[in-house]
This record gives structure tokens, sequence and C-alpha cells, in this order.
């Protein structure tokens, strides 16, 4: 592959180490997150490859101190080292296995990027906070559909988890991601709070504020629970346990899925200040960034769990729904909160209870 430019940096990636023009979103989204958050912050990109993403977070913003990039290949090392080189970005580069690496240092934020599923790395990363109060973990996994239930026995293995399969699957997979961030984190004495919350293509990526204390940690770990969903109606229910066996609106038998983290995805500052980056930072997909980040600050306001996708709705209450503004409009008009989700372009994220959703659209 010849030369790269992506954002502010220009990188060369030869044959055998890893570069993938699809994830330059992740990556511009990842800077805009790691600018936003201020202070002073000692960054570890550990699965680095090219070392694109870290480079690209220590050129692109002034608050990251000191970067070290490491990757298990070789090859990927020399890479690194040159495009660190070429881009006059001061930075150690080193070949080492991640989770031995992180065992071994401390750093204020870790991005983990691996192939699949961040599991495995999990532990060592969260370890890698070891004597600081405060810090951030940023995970990005990719076995989407894992993670989204079409392989059951995986999910369980690497998350200890139950997936749903249905029409809010994504979000279900962000929150089983998080529940497994919280529960690893917690008997480390670390609470793990989601500050950032990304679906898309194949991927997700989230970001996690990580405090150290054990009554942050069982806070923390409170905020885990059980999602209850009707394949019938649509129906859904959280709770810290699985309450009921039958939907309450239907009485068709209900599946469950969980441990899932039951608490925001977002930080609303953080947005708000992700936002004014990408207006001065003039990123290739600005554009579609600003929609992603809009969408979100909109979503992240709702209490709600999983959204409603119109045409599934309307094809299980055999009705139709006319459009996506008109069925915001409905709710909102209603009195509930409702807007458009970016996990999903045909969905409706609501505060609205059940029975009222099936009311205001669907009769
Ligand atoms: C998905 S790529 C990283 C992509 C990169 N962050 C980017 O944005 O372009 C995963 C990288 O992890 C490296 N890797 C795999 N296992 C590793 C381990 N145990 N420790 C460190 N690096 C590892 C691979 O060599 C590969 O370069
Ligand atoms: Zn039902």
């Amino acid at each position: 592959m010849g030369e790269i430019s992506e954002g502010k940096v220009k990188i060369t990636a030869p044959a055998g180490v890893f570069y993938n023009p699809e994830m330059e979103l992740c990556r511009d989204i990842g800077s805009l997150a790691v600018g936003a958050l201020g202070g002073k912050l000692s960054l570890v990109d550990a699965m680095a490859a090219s070392g694109v993403r870290g480079l690209r977070y220590k050129k692109e913003n002034r608050n990251v101190a000191s970067l070290t990039l490491v990757d298990l290949s070789p090859k990927a090392v020399a890479t690194e080292k040159k495009n660190a080189r070429a881009n006059k970005v001061k930075c150690e580069c080193v070949y080492a296995d991640a989770n031995k690496f992180l065992y071994e240092n401390e750093f204020d934020f870790v991005e983990l990027d691996p192939f699949g599923s961040p599991m495995p790395f999990l532990n060592d990363a969260v370890r890698s906070f070891k004597t600081k109060k405060k810090g951030y973990l940023s995970v990005t996994a990719t076995d989407m559909a894992v993670l989204c239930g079409a392989h059951h026995a995986a999910c369980l293995k690497n998350y200890g988890a139950m997936p749903l399969d249905n029409e809010f699957c994504h979000e279900n997979a962000t929150r089983i991601l998080a529940a497994k961030v919280v529960l690893t984190a917690a008997p480390m004495n670390f609470s793990a709070t989601p500050i950032f919350t990304i679906s898309h293509r194949h991927y997700v990526k989230m970001i996690f504020a990580l405090e150290q204390g054990a009554e942050g940690a069982v806070a923390a770990v409170k905020q885990n629970g059980f999602v209850s969903y009707c394949e019938k109606c649509c129906y859904r229910e959280t709770a810290r346990l699985p309450r009921k066996q039958d939907c309450p609106s239907c009485g068709t038998r209900m599946v469950h899925g969980g441990p899932v983290y039951l608490g925001a995805l977002w930080d609303e500052k953080l947005l708000e200040k992700m936002l004014k980056l990408n207006v001065q930072r003039k990123y290739r997909r600005s554009k579609e960034i600003e929609k992603l980040l809009s969408t979100m600050k909109q979503e992240g306001a709702i209490a709600s769990y999983g959204y409603y996708d119109l045409h599934k709705l309307a094809k299980k209450m055999k009705t139709s729904i006319s459009s996506m503004d008109d069925a915001i409009g409905k709710l909102k008009r209603a009195g509930f909160a409702a807007s458009r989700t970016h996990f999903c372009p045909t969905a409706v994220r609501t505060d609205a209870p059940h029975e009222a959703v099936l009311k205001v659209l669907c009769k």
C-alpha cells in the first residue's frame, strides 16, 4: 500500500502490517474523544499495527503527554517507528505481548483495538491503571455477530452473557461489553463507567472512565442487570434479575439476555466537546461524524433500554407506520421523549411505556 493520509498523519503500511481504511471514522472519533477528555494523558495503543491510531491521537491532541505503541509483530513495530519518524511524533515503539506489557506498566489512557474480542486483554488492561486514581480504557470489539446473538456459545464463553438476537441487538452488544468491563474492573477495586459508545458497521467502540475505590466498584456492578423481550409484540423490560416469564402485554413466553449494563452509555459533556472539536478539525467524514454525535446526544438524553425498529414493529403488529419523523412527532405530541438512534437508521428511541408506544404508533 502506498502513502495513506488520515487526519493529521501520513503513514505507510506494508503487506503483513494491518491497516483497515474502513476504520478511519473510528479513529477520527477516538481522536476527538481523547482531545475532549483534556488533562495530560500518558497513552498506550496496546495493539498498534501501523501505529496510525496512536500517532493520530498524539499528533492531533496537545493533551497526549506521552505515547507508547505496542505490537506483537516485529514488522508492525518497525513500521510504527518509521511512521512516527515520518510524522515527527515522539513515541516509544515496543515489541511485546500486550498483556505482559500492560501488566508491567502504567498509563492514563489504554487503547485496546484487537482482532475480534478485546476480552483476552481486559484483565491486564485494567491492571495497568494500578496506582492511578483515575484512568480511561478504550475498547473496540469487532465480534459483533457474537455480541448480537449469532453465536450464543461464543458470547457465553467470551463475555459470560446471553445475547439477544432482536431489533436492538446492537445496543445489547454494547451493554454486554460494558457489563463485562464493569465486572472485570470491580474485583480490582475500580468502577468502570461508560463515557462514550459507538456502534458502526462491524464494530462497537466504548470508552470507560475508571476510578479506584471499592464503593464505586460496588455501585457500578449494581448497574448491571438483565433484559427480557417478547418476540411477538416487541415488549421489553429490564431488571437486576429477570422478574417475569410471560409478556405482560400479550402473554407470550419472553426471552432473557444479560448480564447487560443498564446505565447511561454517553457522557453528555464529552459529546458536546467532541462535537465542537469536530467542527474545528474538518476530518474527511466530518459531516457523518456530526450526524452520529448529534444523534447520540439526543438519544443519550432519553432514559430507555433499546429502541423500536419501525419496520419490525409494523410487521409484528400487522399495521403500517408512516415515517420516522412522523413517529417521533406523534410520540412527542403524546408527551414522551423520542429521537432517532445512531444504532439503527429505521428505529425510534423513546421513554414511552410499551403500551403507549403501541397505542401511539400502531392504532
Ligand atoms: C486490529 S489490529 C490493530 C489496528 C490498529 N489499532 C489500527 O487502528 O490500525 C490488531 C493488532 O494487534 C496485534 N496483536 C495481536 N495479538 C497481540 C498481542 N497479544 N499483543 C500485542 N499485539 C498483538 C496484531 O499484530 C495487529 O497488528
Ligand atoms: Zn408480547
